[in-house]
């Protein structure tokens, strides 16, 4: 008692969330490697990207990922607040890429190689940051189900 249950489906939007975000980095991945990518290809997904996360950032900050279920575990707390700290700093980073992709380069191949270098830097810190992410909410998803008193 004393706790409002909270549907397991709002954790699955949570992790359907970061399923999303991860196919959209495999498919701009894909999109580099690939020979026959074009650079309004390339800039078309990194502008998704970019839209996507100023969803995926203001969701999980609206949510506060489930607060609720975090107040049971003050080093949850902690942990989740440390992770929302680091969103401003991704936002900025992906504004960055995105502004960056106006500037013109002689060739393709010069566009890309200097494109890509900034892409994985970008995608090395979110998957980290998402990483963290989905340990917490297992973590949390795990307590809140497990809370009987
Ligand atoms: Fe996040
Ligand atoms: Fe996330």
């Amino acid at each position: 008692m004393g706790t409002q249950g909270h549907s397991p489906g709002n954790f699955k939007q949570f992790f359907d969330e970061h399923v999303a975000v991860h196919a959209l980095l495999e498919q701009i991945d894909e999109a580099f490697r690939r020979p026959s990518s074009t650079m309004e290809e390339i800039s078309g997904l990194l502008g998704q990207l970019g839209d996507r996360l100023v969803y995926h950032f203001a969701f999980e900050e609206e949510g506060g990922y489930f607060a609720e279920a975090l107040l049971h575990s003050p080093q949850l707390i902690a942990k989740a607040n440390a992770l929302l700290d680091q969103h401003p700093k991704m936002r900025t980073r992906a504004q960055q890429l995105k502004a960056d992709l106006q500037r013109e380069e002689t060739s393709n191949e010069q566009w890309k190689m200097r494109t890509a270098a900034l892409f994985y830097a970008f995608r090395d810190e979110l998957l980290h940051h998402e990483r963290e992410e989905n340990i917490l909410l297992q973590e949390a998803y795990h307590r809140d189900m497990g809370i009987n008193d």
